[in-house]
């Protein structure tokens, strides 16, 4: 038999040599996997899936035992980390759990632990039972009850230093709250995003033009794994804690009241949580929660069952990669079966061209789903999703997924479902706007093709030009009550709004135009439109910039505009002369913080065309801008390089950094002989940029000494 058909025969019935391929396919299909979840945080299976192929291959190595060499994946956990950050050795490896997916598997567990424990009939067995938060594993490492190292979990035994991102959280302690605190402390637990946040986070992503992220727990791993820990800052991450690694010292002596320490210790841990005493116990509670799942603002994908008492967990100890005194019962995933009945294609604000499937509705998880994104043509290319030619008739029927819970995606296409005759989807050739513009394949700034197709058409295509009014007027940028995308797509069809300037312009222009005549709108919806247009004619420099909806700059690097030029005129001079060319300039606006060569090009491609320039000019005469606040230029430390270092106790380090750039001052991450400051942490005594500034001569300053130095006592 070929080697290719093992994959559907049952591991009962698989000789010793399709054992052998079948077990050696599935090694690579995994590790392939792991990479893409753990090291590009981008899977391309759900985790159901995942979990199957990981069952099938520990299944075959149980009936196959000479197949479990040291090679085996049932002896490693995750990916090697990607070495971006500085490695971490765990002092105690970061395990992951074994998984159960029916009611069967649950009661199995008890029995296996009652067996193993050698417990009569009526001995009490106690679990805890808490929600399994769909995040990532975070160990936070404390000395002396100040937080030391926080790192990812990586392949188990090794994982990131990512301690700056980590010290931006809210709900991670900088210091263990209460007293005797043992002197190393290591509290796990789950970094996540909440589903709004999440969905906050991609409109703005949206909206700035920028690639969207795929669910919540992919979003927290990119926002965890910046470089720049301000990023992460900016990203609102939260943390559950539920197990420990390694303590000096056990102020517990079961997990539920080790989660009742992490409580007093400052840490929010998952209210979800329960201790039963039976299996029946666990399932009741397991059921309850699936249902509670939908509604709550996070992600979980099942329930956590432990064993409460640590001495029994010390005996039950470990198998392979898990721990025998714990098991995380599944949810099943939500999925659903569809027929594809149109793919349609979205643009974006700035020409980015979206595929949508448009489904037969169906009900995935309570949610009647009549959309999935397809991310773009080599999506559609790799699932080989087809519709049909003729309009309304059915096109393949596909299993869809809402992915972490949010955006429904496209799965997989069931080929014995496929109606005859249809054909493979041809993305198009031109924007499905009415100036059907050529799509062009984006370039990265690499010069590699991308996986986006953009519309050419640029200023010129409706499409853009009113995603670009509906940027303009939206929350974060002009904010104009009463003048939603609804208001602007009839405004925009009307042709009475096609540029910024036309919205102040409006007004003026009633006395021909009468909106109060137009069915839903009468005099006092006109005249609050006009109110809320007329006071939106003045507006910080920072919103403007980001109102203009230039591709990458979004609300920061808008922000960071502001504050580096302080008026529009120095901006706009700025941004005339990078798109003349003029290097000295690029290399100023270079040195702004988090402003690149991505922004930067941007910047001069927008200034650069007659025609952006053009409703710049018309807007700038309707609208004042404000100045944004420059740096103090008289602080007692303008001027001044000043190092930030150890665990502050009034600030954070970024707080640190922006209230020091706020007065002028140069915030630096080392020590050399420029440094006028070295600002300490009460942890650090001997730490080497402590010894340098010393011998370089530099004034060092408690955090106090730093306040009163700048006058903020
Ligand atoms: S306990 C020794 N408790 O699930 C095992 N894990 O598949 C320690 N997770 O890596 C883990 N919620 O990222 C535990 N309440 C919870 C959890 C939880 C989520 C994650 C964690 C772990 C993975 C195991």
């Amino acid at each position: 038999m070929a080697a290719r058909d093992a994959s559907k025969i049952s591991v009962d019935d698989l000789t010793n040599k399709q054992a052998k391929t079948e077990h050696a396919r599935l090694q690579v299909e995994i590790t392939e996997h792991d990479k893409r979840y753990y090291q590009n945080d981008a899977p391309t299976v759900s985790d159901a899936e995942y979990d199957a192929l990981r069952k099938r291959y520990s299944d075959i190595e149980q009936h196959f035992p000479d197949l479990r060499t040291l090679e085996s994946l049932t002896l490693k956990v995750g990916a090697a980390p990607t070495g971006r950050f500085a490695k971490v050795r765990h002092a105690v490896p970061m395990l992951s759990l074994d998984n159960a997916f029916s009611e069967e598997d649950v009661t199995k567990f008890v029995e296996r632990i009652r067996r193993f424990l050698k417990l009569a009939e009526d001995e009490p067995l106690a679990f805890t039972a808490e929600a399994k938060i769909d995040g990532l594993s975070m160990s936070l490492r404390y000395e002396a009850g100040a937080l030391a190292v926080a790192a990812t979990r990586g392949d188990g035994a090794e994982g990131e230093d990512v301690t700056p991102n980590i010290k931006t959280l809210k709900d991670v302690p900088q210091r263990l709250k209460g007293k005797s605190i043992p002197a190393i402390c290591e509290v796990r637990g789950e970094v996540y995003m909440t589903k709004p946040d999440f969905l906050a986070l991609n409109k703005r992503q949206a909206e700035a033009g920028k690639e969207l992220y795929i669910n919540p727990r992919n979003t927290a791993a990119g926002s965890l794994r910046q470089k720049d820990a301000g990023i992460t800052a900016s990203r609102p991450l939260h943390f559950f804690a539920y197990a420990w690694g390694q303590m000096s010292e056990m102020p517990a002596d079961t997990q539920s009241g080790m989660l009742k320490w992490f409580a007093k210790c400052g840490f929010i841990t998952n209210p979800l949580t329960k201790v039963c005493r039976s299996a029946e116990e666990l399932l009741a509670f397991h059921r309850e929660i699936g249902l509670a799942r939908a509604k709550l603002d996070y992600d979980i994908d099942g329930v956590v069952y432990k064993v409460d008492r640590l001495d029994w967990q010390e005996r039950l100890g470990f198998v392979s990669r898990s721990p025998r005194w714990a098991v995380a019962h599944k949810f099943p995933a939500e999925k659903a079966t569809t027929v594809v009945r149109d793919i349609v294609i979205q643009v974006g604000r700035t020409g980015a061209l979206t595929p949508i499937a448009k489904l037969e509705p169906v009900t995935v998880g309570g949610v009647v789903v009549q959309n999935a994104t397809l991310h773009n043509a080599d999506e559609i290319a790799r699932l080989d999703v087809r519709i049909s030619e003729t309009p309304g008739k059915p096109g393949d029927t596909v299993v869809i997924q809402r992915a972490g819970d949010v955006i429904p995606q496209v799965l997989e296409v069931v080929l014995e479902k496929r109606p005859k005759g249809l054909k493979p989807y041809a993305f198009p050739k031109t924007c499905p706007c009415p100036l059907k513009t050529p799509v062009v394949r984006e370039i990265n700034s690499a010069g590699e093709e991308g996986v986006r197709f953009r519309c050419s058409g640029e200023f010129a295509c409706p499409f853009q030009k009113t995603e670009h009014l509906k940027h303009f007027v939206s929350r974060r940028a002009f904010d104009i009550d009463g003048l939603g995308e609804k208001q602007i797509d009839y405004f925009f069809e009307q042709g009475w709004i096609k540029e910024p300037a036309d919205i102040f312009t409006l007004e003026a222009r009633n006395a021909k135009l009468k909106l109060e005549e137009i069915d839903g709108y009468g005099d006092t919806s006109v005249r609050n439109l006009f109110a809320a247009i007329r006071t939106r004619r003045e507006i910080s420099l920072e919103r403007f910039i980001y109102a203009l909806g230039i591709r990458h700059v979004g609300e920061t690097t808008a922000y960071e505009l502001s504050r580096g030029y302080g008026t529009w005129t120095a901006f706009h001079d700025a941004a005339l002369a990078v798109a003349k060319g003029d290097e000295a300039v690029r290399a100023e606006m270079d040195a702004l913080d988090q402003i690149g060569d991505t922004v930067i090009d941007a910047l001069g491609a927008y200034f650069k065309e007659t025609h952006n320039r053009g409703i710049v000019e018309r807007l700038t005469a309707q609208v004042k801008i404000l100045d944004a606040d420059r740096p103090a230029s008289n602080s007692a430390v303008t001027g001044k390089t000043v190092v930030f270092t150890g665990a502050l106790e009034k600030m954070t380090r970024d707080e640190a950094k922006a209230m020091a750039k706020r007065l002028g001052a140069k915030p630096s991450g080392s020590v050399s002989a420029k440094t006028d400051y070295l600002v300490a942490g009460p942890d650090v005594q001997t730490s080497s940029k402590l010894v340098k500034a010393r011998e370089a001569g530099v004034t060092v300053l408690t955090e106090d000494e730093w306040f009163e130095l700048v006058g903020k006592k």
